[in-house]
């Protein structure tokens, strides 16, 4: 998988799909199973470290994972790494910290939260070859600025903040969006309009992919999900088999279904 691929299987409007995964395991797992993209996200520091949030999440820890997992799967998988709170304050340590997962952990993007105040470091890091996923609507990393982890972009005014931020980070050199917890209607605006893939994450069917925490689809996470989480352990014969079902699902357009949307 590359990003060439990635861009061809959005223009033919071939749905994307990514999971999580934090682990040679699981990589080898949804691997096998037929995931497109691997996620080394933040989210590791909940469903593995048992933290309140990912803000404790330091870039060692991100880097642990990151080549855990890509030991695990082919070096044809495309695996993202999440950049972790306060490694992208600025564009030099951005450039820094984003040079660091790819070199040592050998991912082949990396993912940032925020919108215009993080363009500069989006530039500073695509002008050196390493391609950046940019993180709209939900971004965890802010919970304290956004106080707890709820819908964004609801109402005229905020739905056309994230709008207006997705296309600046597209013209600042992204190559691609993580979008989440949003109302259907803004995910399907979107990802109409960008040409980069926009994988959402409670943000609607209309996406070009879905990702989610590989803890959560597999019911393995026993703290309170929110509505987009699918439990696709319930239907299935195991792990594997529950992966299978739910690159179906998104292949299909089955899944995110209405009761995983937001209004
Ligand atoms: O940290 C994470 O796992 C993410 C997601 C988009 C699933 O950012």
């Amino acid at each position: 998988m590359n990003l060439s691929i990635l861009n061809k299987k959005k223009q033919q409007g071939e749905k994307i799909t990514c999971l999580t995964a934090y682990d040679a395991s699981f990589a080898r797992l949804l691997e096998r199973a037929g995931v497109d993209m691997l996620m080394v996200g933040d989210s590791l520091g909940m469903v593995i470290q048992g933290q309140a949030s990912t803000l404790p999440v330091k870039l060692e820890h991100m880097l642990y994972h990151c080549q855990n997992v890509r030991r695990g799967c082919s070096a044809e998988m495309f695996v993202i790494v999440d950049m972790p709170f306060m490694s992208y304050s600025q564009a030099p340590q951005a450039l820094e910290n984003a040079a660091y997962l790819v070199q040592e952990g050998q991912a082949n993007m990396v993912k940032l939260e925020g919108g215009g105040q993080v363009a500069q470091c989006i530039e500073a890091i695509v002008a050196h070859g390493i391609p950046v996923c940019a993180h709209l609507g939900l971004t965890p990393q802010s919970v304290n600025k956004i106080g707890g982890y709820r819908v964004q972009g609801r109402g005229e005014r905020n739905a056309q903040t994230i709008f207006e931020d997705a296309l600046k980070l597209q013209d600042c050199g992204a190559n691609m969006l993580v979008l989440e917890c949003v109302p259907q209607q803004l995910g399907k605006q979107i990802s109409e309009k960008l040409e980069i893939p926009v994988i959402g994450i409670g943000a609607g069917a209309y996406c070009d992919g879905q990702v989610l925490v590989s803890y959560d689809m597999l019911g393995i996470n026993q703290m309170h999900l929110p509505r987009f989480v699918k439990d696709f352990s319930k239907e299935a014969d195991g792990w594997l088999e529950a992966v299978q079902k739910f690159v179906a699902e998104v292949k299909s357009g089955q899944f995110p279904a209405s009761e995983h949307c937001y209004e």
